[in-house]
């Protein structure tokens, strides 16, 4: 099957600046800065039909065009690569393997946008990736892919690389320009949205590592190539799915988008280990809702994913045998939340640390019956939180109450956990 984003890989290391240049590598940015317009690279992508990679799935070109293009001032393009949400390593892997797609990305970008500075804001703990990044930024400007007057098209980029202040919060778009001024990382209410006022005030464009690696593929082939690699007609282009838990064989998977669930599963994946069976995935990471053995057919793509109840998310994959316990995995998520919950609003702030309590309850052999009713209610509840942190944390609460009520149940009537837990 050919790859997209790993097609440049090399076992082991990082491929170098000569290699990628020599295997086609940045000659999209060629194309695209001397031959097409701003306008043009951005309907190209449009035309793609490419959703974001970073979890809500928003088409990457129509962000680009909630730019204006007569406002006065500078504009920012900002790479998250922030990646804290459990199970989603995905944007490591690739930039540990192959920094330079990305970069080329980002000038194309900033190209269709207008923008003449970009920042790559980066987890602290990926020093590799950061370190792989800072090389390729330093050998696109040694070889003028990056500063004064690119190829003489008469634009001009930069591109600076940030280490995140080290939240879960800090990848949520808004809290992230915070991050970046220097102030304390709580979301910003919107309208206006970043499009229009975001970093320092100038419209702001915030694109996940994964979308904006696929630019330069895009405009190197068309809109149409992207949207056939997909493996639906619904879908458009190839997905990295991060797959860990209990299987075989876990690891970072480039496939078609559309792919479904049971072919990743018990395909690269080499099925469940230990010869266990599945019994529930989280499928796009920490804050999708679980789904179970009978949604396998499931082509993991935005729209059928939601179909099913849940979210494609990151497409880090988690799965889980029939001996887990899945209160005690839900507990075990929704710590986290509640841990990195930035404290700016209520609901957040009081709600998961009480959701952590009652399904502490439960695991331990202490729950009430009228706690399931509770626990339904707050995953209504924390909709209404000021971000997508909350929501997302309950995510895992929901799936748990819609298919494993009756294993909640099961520990309230035996004042156990049936799975050995506590
Ligand atoms: C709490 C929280 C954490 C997030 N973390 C990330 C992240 O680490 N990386 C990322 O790309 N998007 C993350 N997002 C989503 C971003 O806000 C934003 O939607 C995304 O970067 C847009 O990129 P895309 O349009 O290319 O998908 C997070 C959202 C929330 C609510
Ligand atoms: S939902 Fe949570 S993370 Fe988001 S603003 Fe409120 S307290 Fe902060």
């Amino acid at each position: 099957m050919e790859q997209i984003l790993f097609r440049h890989n090399r076992p082991g290391r990082v491929v170098t600046f000569e290699e990628y240049r020599s295997e086609g590598g940045f000659s999209a940015l060629k194309k695209g800065l001397t031959t097409m317009s701003p306008d043009g690279v951005q309907q190209t992508v449009i035309d793609s039909g490419m959703r974001g990679r970073g979890g809500a799935g928003f088409p990457t070109g129509k962000k680009w065009s909630f730019v204006p293009r007569n406002l006065p001032g500078p504009r920012w393009l900002i790479c998250n690569c922030d990646e804290m949400e459990p199970g989603t390593y995905k944007d490591r892997i690739l930039l540990e393997s192959n920094p330079y797609s990305l970069v080329e990305g980002i000038i194309l970008a900033c190209y269709a946008i207008g923008v003449r500075h970009a920042f790559i804001f980066i987890r602290r703990g990926y020093e590799q990736a950061a370190a792989n990044l800072k090389n390729a930024v330093a050998e696109a400007h040694g070889a003028g892919f990056l500063g004064e007057n690119i190829f003489g098209s008469g634009f001009s980029c930069d591109v600076d690389i940030h280490l995140s202040a080290g939240r879960y919060i800090c990848g949520e778009e808004t809290a992230l320009m915070n991050s970046l001024e220097g102030r304390r990382a709580n979301p910003r209410a919107k309208p206006p949205f970043p499009a229009i006022k975001g970093l320092w005030g100038g419209p702001t464009v915030v694109n996940n590592v994964e979308s904006l690696a696929n630019v330069p593929y895009i405009i190197a082939h068309g809109a149409e190539w992207f949207k056939g690699t997909a493996a639906t007609a619904e879908a458009s282009g190839m997905k990295l799915f991060c797959v860990s838990g209990h299987v075989a064989n876990p690891g970072c998977f480039e496939l078609p988008l559309g792919t479904r669930l049971g072919e990743i599963i018990y395909g690269p994946c080499g099925g469940m280990r230990h010869g266990s069976s599945f019994k529930a995935c989280l499928p796009g990471g920490a804050s999708t809702p679980y789904l179970t053995a009978e949604q396998l057919d499931v082509a993991m793509d935005f729209d059928p994913v939601a179909k099913e109840g849940s979210r494609l998310g990151t497409g880090g994959i988690v799965v889980f045998d029939q001996h887990t316990c899945m209160v005690g995995a839900t507990l075990n998520l929704v710590r986290f939340y509640a841990r990195e919950s930035c404290g700016w609003c209520t609901p957040c702030r009081e709600g998961l640390p009480y959701v952590v309590h009652l399904l502490e309850k439960i695991e331990a052999g202490q729950g009430r019956e009228e706690h399931i009713q509770i626990l339904k209610e707050h995953v209504q509840r924390l909709n209404y939180a000021f971000c997508a942190l909350a929501p997302g944390a309950m995510g895992p609460v929901d799936g748990l109450l819609r298919h494993f009520e009756d294993e909640v149940r099961e520990h309230i009537t035996k004042s156990r956990c049936p799975f050995g837990g506590s």
